[in-house]
């Protein structure tokens, strides 16, 4: 395959494929662990996830790269073949989360900024030697109107942070997902999302300018335009498209290698529903695909339950969710499709 940074990046949208996002830290994988009553270790982490690898239909009919954990990177499956080998023999691309979390933004109570950027260099000319060919770094946006949250120097921070990882992945031949998650937890209404998404790609664009950033060697991940989950509101899936269109016709230069996704927070098939009007609406100037955590993993998750028993079921599930999301990346997605599975 080539190493072009922008033939990488067009494959990573090729196709209407998908990314599937395995790259939750040791933390946050306890947690979904914990749902399910499985162990976190070393083992079981890995267990699950070539699980995931190894589910062939799903893998390489609909998925076009996999962003992993550093740990996984690293790992072997029980047989010894290294889990990066498993990912490359089914035509996806590795990728891996280079960011370390987002942490509390001093003086500015509510917001954080996400670290990482010491050592990035070695740390992906590391990632590279492992077969990593993108990454992935997630800056959090917090809306909370009351306390002032975001503030307008955490939206400047972030996207400074954003536009120096994306030329350090640029510089080490490595495609850069640039993700400016605007959370969908908080209590506000489908505008204000409207608005602080707008303030965050505005800001994100100009700093990657100014950083020499090679446009069509990237990947934006961002979030929908919804409403909070707690205004006890649920926004169709057409006014999501509308919105979301909206703002990136406003923000997003054409020029990018594609967009995808993150879901969220959302259920799973509100965030097929929700891709599939998006793209029914175009066409449009970008590929818009997925690049789903929970959304393509709550299910194989809930199917696997931690034992071996389950593993074809679990890839069952992985399949169907990814088949769904492929449709919608195509905007050929009906509802019906999830009752006859
Ligand atoms: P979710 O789809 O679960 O939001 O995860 C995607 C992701 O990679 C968040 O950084």
């Amino acid at each position: 395959m080539s190493e072009r940074l922008e033939d990488i990046a067009a494959a990573m949208v090729a196709d209407g494929k998908g990314l599937l996002a395995a790259d939750e830290s040791s933390g946050t994988i306890k947690k979904r662990f914990d749902v399910i009553g499985v162990e976190s270790t070393a083992d079981s982490r890995r267990d699950y996830r070539e699980m995931m690898f190894r589910a062939k239909e799903a893998m390489t009919r609909y998925i076009s790269g996999v962003i992993l954990y550093d740990e996984t990177i690293h790992q072997k499956a029980a047989d010894g073949t290294p889990l990066v080998d498993i990912i490359k023999a089914t035509g996806a691309i590795p990728g891996i989360k280079v960011d370390a979390g987002a942490k509390p933004l001093a003086g500015y109570p509510g917001d954080t900024i996400t670290e990482g950027l010491d050592g990035l260099r070695e740390r992906l000319a590391d990632y590279y030697k492992l077969g990593a060919r993108f990454a992935k770094w997630r800056a959090v946006i917090d809306i909370d109107a009351a306390k002032g949250v975001p503030s307008a120097t955490s939206i400047g921070s972030n996207a400074h942070a954003l536009a120096r990882y994306a030329a350090l992945c640029q510089e080490a031949g490595i495609v850069p997902i640039v993700e400016p998650e605007v959370l969908m937890d908080g209590a506000h209404d489908i505008g204000t999302c409207y608005e602080i998404s707008k303030a965050t790609l505005t800001k994100l664009y100009t700093e990657l300018y100014a950083a020499r950033v090679f446009l069509e060697g990237t990947i934006l991940k961002p979030n929908m335009v919804l409403a909070g989950k707690k205004s006890g509101k649920v926004s169709s899936p057409e006014e999501v498209a509308e919105k979301t269109i909206k703002l990136f016709r406003e923000t997003v230069p054409a020029a990018i290698g594609g967009i995808a996704f993150l879901s969220g927070g959302q259920s799973d098939e509100e965030a097929t529903a929700n891709l599939n009007a998006i793209n029914a609406i175009g066409p449009h100037p970008w590929k818009l695909t997925f690049s789903y955590g929970r959304a393509l993993q709550a299910a194989p998750q809930k199917a696997w339950s931690g034992k071996s028993a389950n593993v074809a079921a679990a890839q069952a599930a992985f399949a169907h969710r990814a088949h769904m999301n492929h449709l919608a990346a195509l905007g050929k997605w009906q509802p019906e499709l999830e009752q006859a599975a």
